[in-house]
């Protein structure tokens, strides 16, 4: 069985469906500053992001919003934010850019292939309508995986 009928078999549209079915802007319309997890959990996720992404590399943050969680003493050339609400991630210090980006109507991401060198999506993965399209094309952006 291939990739794509291994994934039809098992996740079924329905799997996918949400209780509130209603538009993601409406809910990311106000913007949220608040952290999602306790300072143990944060720790951790940094300690993971420093042993994962290359240092000087480029890395994107899917779901994005006023923290990254990234560790402070590790310089990356770039971090790219992709969220729903503008004034959370403007407010994020470790973001250089971002764009705001509906995962759910637009499961394939807005940049080129193989331009990123770790990618991270930190406790949002829930959220996602469409998780195997959006990892899918994740994988196309990699520098190591991609293209
Ligand atoms: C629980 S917050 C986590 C934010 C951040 N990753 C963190 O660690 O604090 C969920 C994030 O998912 C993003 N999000 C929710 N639905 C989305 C969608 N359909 N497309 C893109 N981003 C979405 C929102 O912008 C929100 O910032």
């Amino acid at each position: 069985m291939d990739d794509a009928s291994y994934l039809d078999f098992h996740f079924k549209p329905e799997h996918f469906r949400r209780s509130d079915e209603s538009h993601d802007e409406f809910f990311y319309t106000d913007p949220r500053f608040v952290v999602h997890i306790d300072d143990n959990a944060i720790v951790a996720a940094t300690r993971l992001y420093k042993e994962l992404l290359p240092e000087h590399g480029k890395v994107l943050d899917l779901m994005s919003s006023w923290r990254s969680h990234l560790p402070k003493d590790v310089r990356y050339a770039e971090v790219v934010g992709l969220g729903m609400n503008a004034d959370e991630m403007a407010d994020n210090p470790q973001l250089s850019s971002y764009v705001v980006w509906n995962l759910t109507t637009s499961p394939s991401l807005p940049f080129e292939d193989a331009q990123f060198d770790g990618a991270i999506c930190t406790v949002s993965v829930q959220y996602m309508v469409k998780p195997v399209e959006v990892f899918r094309d994740v994988g196309r952006l990699s520098s190591t995986l991609g293209s």
